[in-house]
């Protein structure tokens, strides 16, 4: 019978994770308001080990009182910086050596599932109302949609966030040989 996980095997667990791991991902935020939103993609991405999180437009940063209720603490584990435009984001993630995959339903955009994500990979979604900019569409590198089989318009940002920084990391994960020492296999 399988039981949980202890906290000190989950540590482990990660620690393990953590170490097989050399992809790097980044994101960049475009005006997203919503405390919640904002708090969720932040517990995300200090799960899944994303580095920096460039925040343009009118998006509210991790200090705004209220996203500590769902980034649960975990807002203080990832690296961010507020820019003034979505130009401005593109360019420093550019520096800093990523490509930009632009997470949005939009004309010419690859299934996630078939994109290509190898390489370190800077994912950016849009605005909970209007989504992605056309400065944003026209900067990335690539475009990818999650496909939706319900009668619903849209993931919640958050959602598609999660999903998307989810399939990056399980493209190199699948990559890797089974190993022996994993206690969530015994
Ligand atoms: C709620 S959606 C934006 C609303 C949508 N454009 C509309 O007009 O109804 C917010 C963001 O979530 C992401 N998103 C939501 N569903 C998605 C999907 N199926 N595929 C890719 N991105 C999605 C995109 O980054 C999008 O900009």
């Amino acid at each position: 019978m399988s039981t949980q996980l202890r906290p000190t095997d989950v540590k482990r667990l990660n620690r393990q994770w953590r170490r097989r791991t050399n992809g790097r991902i980044s994101l960049i935020v475009e005006s997203v308001t919503q405390p919640f939103n904002l708090g969720s993609i932040l517990r995300t991405s200090a799960t899944l080990g994303v580095d920096t999180i460039w925040l343009t437009g009118n998006a509210i940063t991790p200090d705004h009182p209220q996203v500590g209720k769902t980034a649960l603490g975990t807002d203080a584990k990832v690296t961010w910086e507020k820019l003034a435009t979505t130009g401005e984001a593109v360019t420093a993630a550019r520096a800093a050596g990523y490509r930009i995959v632009a997470i949005e339903l939009a004309r010419d955009a690859l299934p996630l599932h078939d994109t290509p994500l190898t390489g370190d990979i800077c994912l950016a979604v849009g605005a909970e109302d209007h989504g992605c900019s056309p400065a944003l569409l026209a900067a990335a590198d690539a475009t990818a949609y999650i496909p939706q089989i319900g009668r619903v318009g849209s993931l919640n940002v958050a959602t598609a966030t999660a999903i998307a920084i989810a399939e990056t990391r399980r493209r190199e994960w699948e990559t890797l040989p089974a190993t022996a020492d994993d206690p969530a296999m015994h």
